[in-house]
């Protein structure tokens, strides 16, 4: 193809017609992908038949509701941390617990309580965990009023409000510190999960000779007063996908360490008849800071209402 047709039909893709205006941003960013893509399909000598397939694809995920697994598959969703992390580094905010993504499965309006809480409703047969530790400032300061959302899966790596099987909102709370900084919960210890194995995201992940596993992880979103919001996981070590997770989420400083507890006292003391865990985790929050224009991603998130009457 002549190399001034490419430029040429680039240019008329976002040239606004007689009498409109374009949107100056939108224009730019979707001027750069087409013109991106009308160069992957010069150079790769894409048939038309892969392009309508593409297009095809894309519908499915749709359809399916799975651009929330296929951004982080794809690894646009740790892209977004990397670059977050760059920024606030340059702005010299550092010392925080390090992020990583949200997912598509974080449900806002979870039950709150003060101090301490426990997730599950009693229904999974899974292993007890008791999780605690402090919210710090990144000088080591307890805050007060922070938040700490918490929602994990249960043992079959299941979500509620999206697993019409759980009741609503089991395996999610959100927690309130005292001027100690101290959370704590009881629940379960979650499995991994993977995608849906007939689904969009698990048809390009074989293509690309990928699995779409993730490790047993237990989301945390932690808004404090002065502080900058951290969106995390934490991971469970020994999970056979640890350091593999399709959605690139495992980061070194995130991954807790699970004390088995099975003295009989000890178990007898929780009021428990059988072996548990615990987990000591204390999480570091950025001050807030006008160097930096982002805190909490502004995102489209489910709402409980909306998934319950699916
Ligand atoms: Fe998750």
């Amino acid at each position: 193809m002549q190399p001034e047709h490419l430029t040429d039909l680039i240019e008329k893709v976002t040239s606004p017609s007689d009498g409109l205006a374009a949107n100056p941003r939108v224009s730019e960013v979707v001027g750069r992908i087409v013109k991106d893509l009308f160069h992957t399909i010069e150079d790769l000598d894409v048939t038309p038949e892969e392009f309508w397939s593409a297009m095809d694809y894309l519908r499915d995920v749709g359809t399916n509701n799975e651009f929330g697994l296929l951004a982080p598959g794809l690894g646009f969703e740790h892209l977004l941390d990397l670059r977050m992390d760059e920024a606030e580094h340059a702005a010299g905010l550092d010392g925080a617990t390090p992020r990583t993504i949200e997912g598509p499965l974080f449900v806002p309006g979870a039950p709150k309580s003060k101090g301490d809480a426990r997730l599950d409703d009693g229904s999974d047969e899974g292993d007890v965990v008791f999780m605690s530790g402090r919210i710090l400032s990144t000088d080591g300061t307890p805050i007060d009023g922070a938040v700490v959302d918490v929602w994990h899966a249960n043992t079959r790596g299941l979500y509620s409000i999206f697993d019409s099987d759980q009741t609503p909102y089991n395996l999610r709370r959100k927690i309130e510190t005292g001027s100690d900084g101290r959370y704590a919960f009881r629940s379960i210890l979650p499995s991994g999960y993977a995608c849906p194995p007939n689904g969009p995201t698990q048809q390009l992940l074989d293509q690309l000779g990928r699995h779409g596993n993730r490790p047993a992880h237990i989301h945390i979103m932690v808004e404090a007063p002065d502080h900058r919001t951290l969106t995390t996981q934490i991971n469970l070590d020994g999970d056979e996908y640890l350091n593999d997770d399709f959605a690139f989420a495992t980061r070194e400083e995130l991954v807790a360490v699970t004390v088995l507890h099975d003295d009989p006292a000890d178990i007898e003391a929780r009021g428990l008849t059988a072996p548990f865990y615990t987990i000591d985790f204390d999480f570091n929050l950025n001050t807030s800071s006008e160097a930096v224009d982002f805190d909490r991603v502004d995102r489209a998130r489910v709402e409980a209402q909306m998934v319950a009457v699916v």
